[in-house]
């Protein structure tokens, strides 16, 4: 006999025990004549008690399912790292402007789109806290996306940045958590334009290729040279990442002879914040096209307003 069995089977015998002893007293002591109601709570409770040790409590475990890319869409255009307000316009344009040429049918915003500078845990600059300009802004960049790509699925997915504002809420306002209109898809009014949000923690898959923001890894990627290696190391599969704000790939053969890739875009904002004026950032996007689970990544980068 097992020791889990063993222990059921002797939970068991002593709960039995317990409700004869029980049983015994209310008899004894005269107690169903008087209170019918303690005899009806006395089997309840045994017969509780019962279903407790026959079985595993529930588990409050909550999965999050993943997302998977509409099959309609087949030539995505990846941008990310936008850091709205401080983002830098003529890299934005250069991105649109391969979007339109190649007539992509999806804009994909892979995190960080808004920077949320205002609400920021780390020590900022107060004369450069201001939530309403970076609402206005970035609200006036979604409009004119939309109104670029007007018939283009376009899908949001939240990185950091995105999470600082419900770790404002949560640590400074958790009163107003549940306010409808302190969603993100309210403050920038996204809904009347048609863009889909995706959770900061959801992976995201094209076809064969795991997207992901870049900051869902544990302990980010430790990789001073190449972080598309770094993604490798934690993905082991197909995988295309932001957050690193740098251009890079990386490529390996398992043992069986599988080819697996993972990319790093580049960002399109400010290439020399003063949070980090010494860095490795690059501009850039990528460009994803899809032919049933396939797919090939074009990883551009953008150097002078020219993509290479
Ligand atoms: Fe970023």
């Amino acid at each position: 006999m097992n020791h889990e069995n063993y222990n059921i089977i002797k939970n068991n015998i002593d709960l039995s025990k317990n409700f004869t002893q029980n049983a015994k007293d209310f008899y004894d002591k005269g107690l169903w004549k008087s209170n019918a109601e303690s005899g009806r709570k006395l089997i309840a409770k045994y017969f509780k008690d019962m279903k407790e040790v026959n079985s595993l409590p529930e588990s409050l475990i909550t999965y999050k399912e993943d997302y998977f890319l509409s099959d309609s869409c087949k030539s995505i255009l990846v941008l990310s790292d936008i850091h709205l307000p401080y983002y830098s316009k003529e890299s934005v344009l250069t991105a649109i402007e391969f979007g339109l040429e190649n007539e992509v049918d999806t804009i994909y915003l892979n995190g960080d789109i808004v920077d949320f500078h205002s609400v920021s845990r780390f020590e900022t600059n107060p004369n450069e806290r201001n939530l309403m300009q970076e609402v206005e802004i970035s609200r006036a960049f979604f409009k004119y996306l939309r109104n670029v790509f007007s018939s283009q699925k376009i899908i949001w997915k939240f990185g950091n940045h995105e999470e600082r504002w419900n770790s404002f809420l949560t640590t400074k306002a958790s009163e107003l958590f549940n306010l409808d209109v302190l969603k993100i898809e309210k403050l920038f009014k996204i809904e009347e334009l048609d863009i889909e949000t995706i959770d900061g923690r959801t992976f995201a898959h094209f076809g064969n290729l795991t997207v992901i923001h870049g900051h869902e890894l544990p302990r980010g990627i430790s990789s001073p040279v190449n972080p598309a290696r770094g993604l490798y190391m934690k993905a082991k599969e197909n995988a295309l990442c932001g957050h690193h704000h740098q251009t890079s790939e990386h490529t390996e053969k398992s043992i069986n002879g599988k080819i697996v890739s993972c990319w790093t875009t580049g960002c399109l904002s400010s290439l020399r914040p003063d949070y980090a004026p010494v860095n490795k950032y690059n501009h850039g996007f990528a460009h994803v096209t899809i032919n049933n689970k396939d797919f090939e990544v074009r990883n551009y980068k953008i150097i002078n307003n020219k993509i290479y």
